[in-house]
């Protein structure tokens, strides 16, 4: 498909034209991408979320990602207080935020998790302690480099590889899941399937080393779609696809660019409505958010005996500030870093393509989108656009009302990815902005009424 004829590209392809998903029409292509919010399932749950999401609503994003909800009873939990979906009394519950986020004009889909080997049973020593027996999920014999973590203490691997029958079980957990949240309101379901969860592990080589019909990890999403489909019906189905292109040298077996655009086609062609091309790595690292070394996040002195507890020890929690060091180093923070990657899935198929990871300016969202003054993202050749709407994550812990600025024509958002919003969430802490400078300076906006929705921002196209 060439950009010319492509009927995706139109004058309305900007952030403030509407987009239909799967037959749900979004007011506009700005996204809040999934974050944890991590409320738990306890009696503050809804009200947690509802505080979490509504500010983006009513500030004006067209659609909001609700971040990795977990579907079994179980286990598969990445971090403290992700939410557990499994049980449809809670999620009938969750009806609350909804109702809350379509007062709004907005639209909300769940994002529906496992993380496998990804697990808290992995890396979280407290929470080990505390469930002594616990196993994570594995799609196969996990791979001789976490082995080695494991006997070198700095992971405690348990793995418990899944029968063929146990697999289709957990793609029916997802569907479940899904019936459950759209009976609660949701618009839509998104997949996480990368960030090293359950999906992605299927999905990578480094992961899947099966000899039934799940060595092709695709049919693991096929599955799952199969699931929805039957429990949920017609739902907008979304999902994550990973390329590991940011794995470390000493990941020799790995899913290319290629083979993430291969899997990308297979996708779209089997009836998933909407995709979000992501390049990670095989671990669950820095390469998901990148950006600066979490300094302050760190030397915290109210979380150190925190983080002594979650790493198992100071010195354990010291020798992982010096890997996130690394790491920081590793993966610098490059505006718009899944833009190619986007750009080449979008070439190949005929669903939106949401593209998130460092975009921090309405510019450069417009180019992406290939609106006002594209001509690709900004390196002087005419390229075809690299997506069909645009996603921040960060941002919306400094800002959570951000889509009314930028909406409204504001160049750019406060955030400046140094991600002192990241690391104190292993501790349990919640997901927010802790730069003083960026939190003060949101105070004031805030003050100015800056915030404020705007005609602008109201569901209109400034065709
Ligand atoms: C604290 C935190 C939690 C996240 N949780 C999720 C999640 O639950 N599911 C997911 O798919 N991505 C998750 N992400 C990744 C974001 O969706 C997004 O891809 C990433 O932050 C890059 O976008 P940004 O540069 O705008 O923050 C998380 C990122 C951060 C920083």
């Amino acid at each position: 498909m060439t950009s010319n004829d492509d009927p995706r590209r139109t004058d309305r392809s900007r952030l403030t034209a509407p987009l239909t998903i799967g037959g749900v029409e979004l007011p506009n292509r700005l996204y809040r991408a999934p974050l944890l919010e991590c409320a738990g399932n306890g009696p503050d749950a809804v009200e947690t979320f509802i505080d979490e999401l509504e500010p983006a609503a009513e500030a004006g994003a067209g659609l909001i990602f609700q971040g990795a909800s977990i579907i079994t009873g179980e286990g598969g939990c990445a971090a403290p207080n992700m939410t557990r979906v499994h049980d449809p009394e809670f999620v009938d519950e969750l009806s609350r935020l909804t109702d809350r986020i379509h007062e709004h004009d907005s639209r909300i889909f769940i994002q529906l998790a496992h993380g496998g080997l990804r697990s808290l049973d992995l890396w979280h020593a407290e929470h080990r302690r505390r469930n002594p027996g616990a196993t994570q999920a594995a799609v196969s014999r996990p791979p001789w480099q976490l082995r080695l973590a494991d006997r070198a203490g700095i992971v405690d691997l348990r793995p418990d590889v899944l029968s063929t029958a146990e697999v289709r079980e957990l793609a029916e957990a997802f569907g479940r899941a899904a019936g459950y949240a759209v009976d609660a309101g949701y618009d839509g379901i998104h997949l996480s399937g990368a960030n090293m969860g359950i999906i992605q592990q299927f999905l990578s080589p480094h992961y899947n080393d099966r000899d039934d019909e799940f060595a092709d990890g695709v049919r693991f999403l096929l599955a799952v779609r199969d699931a929805v489909r039957e429990h949920a019906g017609d739902v907008p189905l979304v999902t994550k696809v990973p390329a590991e292109t940011a794995a470390p040298p000493f990941v020799r077996e790995h899913l290319s660019r290629g083979e993430g655009v291969t899997i990308a086609k297979r996708l779209a062609e089997a009836g998933y409505d909407a995709l979000v091309p992501v390049e990670v790595s095989t671990y669950w690292d820095m390469s998901v958010i990148r950006g600066a070394f979490p300094e302050r996040a760190w030397e915290a002195e109210d979380l150190q005996d925190d983080y002594a507890a979650v790493f198992g020890g100071e010195w354990q929690a010291r020798a992982v500030q010096a890997l996130n060091r690394l790491e920081g180093r590793w993966y610098p923070s490059e505006p718009g870093w899944n833009a190619a990657f986007c750009r080449a899935v979008r070439e190949a198929v005929d669903v939106p393509v949401l593209c998130e990871g460092g975009l921090r300016e309405r510019a450069h969202c417009e180019r992406l989108l290939g609106g006002e003054g594209a001509s690709g993202d900004g390196v002087g050749s005419e390229q075809p656009p690299a997506c069909d709407m645009v996603g921040m994550g960060r941002p919306f812990y400094a800002e959570p009302r951000l889509p009314a600025r930028l909406l409204a024509g504001e160049e750019r958002v406060l955030c400046e990815s140094c991600n002192n919003c990241t690391v104190p969430q292993a501790a349990g802490e919640p997901g927010r902005c802790r730069t003083p400078e960026i939190v003060r300076e949101r105070a004031r906006r805030e003050g100015a009424g800056e915030y404020e929705r705007t005609e602008n921002t109201e569901g209109s196209t400034t065709e």
